[in-house]
């Protein structure tokens, strides 16, 4: 595998595959454990991902790079090979979070966040190297809200991505750069046009904050929300709106030497994540590759077929392998409702 930035994007985004992104804190990976009644332990949570690293046809097919959190990259697999060699042997790229998640912002009334985690970090990156890792991420996140985001929001964040996106360039690791406009929580009764107001707001702040860092565009990855109304707006979009409003703020926002777009899932049910990358892929003529680097679109089937019970292995690797499966076709535009019933 080059070392070279531009390579390393190029294969986060190899057509017909994606990324899995497994790198919940601690904190996350408690609550998803408390939803099947499995105790969140440093060998459950190792024995979990283990499960998913070695779902033989998902990660050699579907999966390009596994996004982890940093006990991961230093976990060793019960028969004591490490995590991360399990993930290379698949031929996926190992990657890590490197924020220190969203703090309540001065000023934002406990809604508005800005995302820690620069003190250090050009240590903590080289690192991360050493063990492995080739790419890292760092989550924003901005919430519509009565008279949010602020603009000291949106910029705060931005600069952040900018300042970590350009120490992990100068460390040999490709930055995922990911600014979430949520769609989820307690204020989320936002409508796509809303949505799409704020996505391309905060797209621009954050393009231009990583102009003023120097960084190298083609060697990062975007991972936006796409745009869709709240959770809880009375008013849907359909699919086929959700994939022509984020490829119009895409197009009108992301730079073409840009290799790749990664979408978060966000809360979106599994068939919607799928559905929605489908059809943008499907539109044809994009200047960047456009696929998955999804949390709980891909793993949610899993963890509850898993259970945290050793026989059901098999049938969680077997849910991840449909998910991942699906999504990789999605990234193809090639994903239908046939596909998707198929045993
Ligand atoms: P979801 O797909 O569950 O939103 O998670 C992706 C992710 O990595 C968020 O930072």
């Amino acid at each position: 595998m080059s070392d070279k930035l531009e390579d390393i994007a190029k294969a986060m985004v190899q057509p017909g595959q994606g990324i899995l992104a497994a790198d919940e804190s601690t904190g996350t990976i408690k609550k998803r454990f408390d939803s099947i009644n499995v105790e969140s332990t440093e060998d459950s949570r190792r024995d979990y991902r283990e499960m998913l690293f070695r779902a033989e046809d998902a990660m050699k097919n579907h999966i390009s790079g596994v996004i982890l959190f940093d006990e991961t990259l230093r976990q060793k697999a019960k028969d004591g090979t490490p995590l991360v060699d399990l993930i290379k042997a698949a031929g996926a790229v190992p990657g890590i979070k490197v924020d220190a998640g969203a703090q309540d912002m001065v000023g934002g009334k406990g809604i508005e966040k800005v995302t820690e985690g620069l003190d250090g970090l050009r240590g903590r990156l080289k690192e991360y190297h050493q063990l492995g890792a080739r790419f890292a991420k760092w989550r924003s996140v901005i919430t519509i809200a009565d008279g949010m985001p602020s603009h000291n929001c949106v910029h705060a964040n931005a600069h952040g991505l900018a300042r970590y996106a350009a120490l992990c360039q100068e460390n040999g690791i490709v930055p995922i750069v990911e600014p979430e406009v949520l769609m989820d929580g307690d204020n989320s009764s936002h409508t796509i046009e809303q949505c799409y107001g704020v996505t391309e707001w905060a797209l621009n702040e954050v393009f231009r904050e990583l102009y003023f860092a120097g960084v190298n565009l083609e060697g990062i990855i975007l991972k936006p929300n796409m745009v869709i109304a709240g959770q809880k707006c009375p008013t849907q979009a359909s699919a086929a709106q959700v994939a022509e409003q984020t490829l119009k703020c895409l197009k009108a926002t992301v730079p073409t030497t840009v290799p790749g777009i990664a979408f978060l899932s966000g809360g979106q049910n599994d068939t919607a994540a799928t559905e929605h990358l489908s059809l943008m892929n499907a539109a044809g003529g994009l200047p960047w590759a456009l696929t998955f680097s999804y949390g709980r679109a891909l793993q949610a089937a899993a963890l509850k077929a898993w259970s945290g019970k050793s026989e059901n292995v098999a049938a969680a690797q077997g849910a991840f392998g449909h998910r991942a499966k699906m999504n990789g076709k999605a990234a193809l535009g090639q994903w239908n409702n046939g596909l998707e019933n198929a045993a």
